[in-house]
């Protein structure tokens, strides 16, 4: 059965498996309308409360589909995220960009009330405005018009993107206290869940979502599926992002594939039937997150990752041949 999870110190209560609407998997973006209505309507018979989009994703497309199949299905009481991002000589004037983007956001998806919006740049000590980064001093700006838009009633709460330099994320999560944060998450990078030593080879989050938790901030885990490549297949799905970047792990998704073989004694251990479930169970393993996003491009691999979900947590002995794996990374 799903797990519901407080989350954070919000009032919100979120499934354990979330909707990603994103571009990576792309159903919702150039999904057939009936795959999207079909896929919809099973995640919320299959207890999936969440639906995390961006006006990033497809451009605004992400949005006006979630927002429309929601409406169709008559299911408005469910739970929406979505994302700012602040670009080029909008850094001019980050207040009127995250006011308009808010309302444009509200607009596409049809709704007063967004539940929850989280700002899609990175964080980090100086703000970069060619990557798109944030520095936390600006992140004083972005908060304010989060705050006033709280108190207008367009949105319930908000959070950050818990990507960039570390230190700074945790410094911005300690200084604004957002109510949740996105966070990378898998076993080719379990950083932000398990504290790994310095040499670990990629990014270390330095257990951010781990702290997080701890501090009332609800968590959203992403690339649970390192993006596809953690079914351990190069293979693109049609309707999928072809060419996805890796976030944090190896600097190639080839590479990643190649990484995510190392964990196939999962399967030929019987512990699970494929990567993709051994990824998911692994995501949901760990109490700290509270909702961990699947990508999706068709109906099946939603219809699959409910399946994994309800087979629960991985064993324990699995969970410490995975750590094993990180000894030796
Ligand atoms: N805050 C941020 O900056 C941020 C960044 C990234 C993502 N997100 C959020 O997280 C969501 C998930 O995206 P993600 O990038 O993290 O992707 P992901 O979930 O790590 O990977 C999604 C990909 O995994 C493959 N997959 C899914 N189910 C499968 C199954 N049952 N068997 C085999 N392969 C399967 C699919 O590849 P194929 O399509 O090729 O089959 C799919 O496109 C997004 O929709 C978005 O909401 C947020």
């Amino acid at each position: 059965m799903m797990r519901i999870n407080r989350f954070g110190d919000t009032e919100l209560q979120v499934s354990e498996l979330g909707f990603g609407c994103g571009a990576v998997g792309g159903l919702m973006v150039l999904g057939d309308h009936k795959e999207m209505l079909r896929a919809v309507e099973y995640a919320i018979d299959s207890g999936i409360n969440y639906f995390d989009t961006a006006r990033m994703y497809g451009d605004g497309l992400s949005e006006i589909h979630t927002g429309a199949i929601l409406r169709e299905l008559d299911r408005t009481d469910l739970l929406i995220g979505t994302k700012v991002r602040i670009a080029g000589d909008e850094f001019e004037d980050i207040s009127k960009t995250i006011s308009d983007q808010i309302d444009n956001s509200l607009r596409r998806l049809g709704i007063d009330t967004i539940d929850i919006v989280y700002t899609h740049n990175t964080i980090g000590a100086e703000r970069n405005v060619p990557s798109g980064t944030l520095s936390v001093d600006d992140l004083n700006s972005v908060v304010k018009v989060f705050e006033k838009t709280v108190a207008e009633g367009k949105l319930r709460y908000w959070g950050f993107n818990g990507l960039g330099q570390t230190n700074s994320i945790k410094e911005a999560l300690a200084q604004y206290s957002p109510s949740g944060v996105h966070t990378c998450y898998n076993m080719l990078n379990p950083t932000s869940g398990y504290k790994l030593p310095k040499t670990f080879p990629y990014q270390n989050y330095d257990g951010l979502m781990t702290a997080a938790s701890e501090d009332g901030i609800g968590t959203v885990g992403i690339r649970i599926l390192a993006g596809g490549a953690l079914s351990g297949s190069m293979e693109r799905h049609p309707i999928a992002q072809q060419n996805v970047a890796p976030i944090a792990t190896s600097s190639t998704f080839r590479e990643d594939v190649s990484r995510a073989l190392t964990f196939e004694f999962l399967v030929n251990e019987g512990f699970v039937d494929n990567l993709a479930e051994a990824s998911i169970r692994f995501a949901i393993s760990n109490d700290n997150l509270d909702t961990a996003l699947i990508g999706l491009s068709n109906f099946d691999q939603l219809k699959q990752a409910v399946n994994y979900t309800n087979k629960g947590v991985l064993p324990k002995e699995a969970l410490d041949k995975i750590s094993g794996i990180w000894a030796v990374s």
